[in-house]
């Protein structure tokens, strides 16, 4: 199989492909003077086994064209196979009409990168299992929380706690997933949201974290309010220390700002998404998964 890498994923690409001890793909990409995206395989893909990598961090949108063009090309040209490992796959969370008339954005992607050829589809942490429900080709949905939780451990940290910032059903699979892998309790919190505001409201109650660590994990975090709600919680009622670790770290806006002030003491992402925050790889968790389905 060879690895290609999009312009959002090159580097996690590369660290997939010496993880498999495989080939990297050779590509071109360029942006045209009108920003419109160029890409070119720089050797024949005729009949063979592609995994292409890209994320669709933001902008999601460029990222997702992207992806779509380096699809069409490897289809196009032969490829005999064609799986996308999609780290970050954006839209997830439009994935059914919450309000009238509200387009299913996850239906579409779904249905673009079937239609397009991909035969198999690699993401990690989606948000709702839902999502992949959609796809007619095989789905894999991997998971960071073992390896966030690990790279916090390695902190010396007190009694430490998991918590999830939501009870969603992906929350706690995540929170049970991480507080295995090091030995740890888990709890988790109860928000809400606003369909129409965006706003959130996070239930405080009471927990077993006084003079304990508590790491928060979750599968993004964006605006930060999440989890900054949720180490507001934990500080008031006397964690030691807050860390929060998220497979899908967007930080938008004054997220940062909002965690720090919050009592966040170290946030940390993987490298699905490109920032200086990225010190877990993913690359190990995709490598595992597609040696065990070699045959
Ligand atoms: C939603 O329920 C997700 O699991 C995350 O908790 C959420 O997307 C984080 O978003 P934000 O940082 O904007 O609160």
């Amino acid at each position: 199989m060879r690895i290609v890498g999009g312009p959002s994923s090159a580097e996690l690409a590369e660290r997939i492909a010496e993880a498999l001890e495989a080939p990297l793909a050779k590509t071109r990409t360029k942006r045209f003077p009108d920003g419109e995206f160029y890409f070119k395989f720089d050797e024949e893909v005729s009949g063979e086994g592609l995994l292409i990598v890209q994320s669709l961090d933001p902008p999601q949108d460029a990222h997702l064209v992207e992806l779509l063009l380096m699809v069409h090309t490897a289809e196009d040209l032969g490829a005999r196979s064609i799986k996308a490992f999609i780290p970050y796959l954006a839209y997830s969370r439009q994935d059914e009409r919450y309000l009238p008339g509200e387009c299913v954005s996850s239906s579409m992607i779904a249905e673009a990168l079937e239609n397009l050829g991909v035969d198999a589809l690699y993401t990690v942490d989606i948000h709702n299992m839902n999502v992949l429900k959609k796809y007619r080709i095989p789905t894999r949905n991997l998971t960071a929380a073992a390896e966030l939780a690990r790279y916090f451990a390695s902190k010396e940290l007190k009694e430490p706690v998991i918590v999830a910032p939501d009870d969603e059903e992906m929350a706690l699979v995540r929170a049970k997933h991480a507080a295995r892998a090091i030995g740890a309790g888990y709890d988790y919190l109860r928000k809400e949201r606003d369909r129409h505001t965006g706003e959130i409201r996070t239930f405080a109650k009471e927990m077993d974290v006084a003079g304990r660590d508590a790491v928060i994990i979750d599968d993004i975090i964006s605006t930060g309010r999440t989890a900054a709600n949720a180490a507001r919680i934990l500080k008031e009622q006397g964690a030691r220390r807050v860390f929060a670790g998220v497979s899908h770290l967007l930080l938008r806006g004054d997220a940062l700002k909002l965690l720090r002030r919050a009592g966040v003491e170290e946030v940390v992402g993987t490298d699905s998404v490109k920032n200086r925050f990225a010190k877990v790889s993913i690359a190990p968790v995709i490598a595992k998964a597609l040696t065990e389905e070699m045959p």
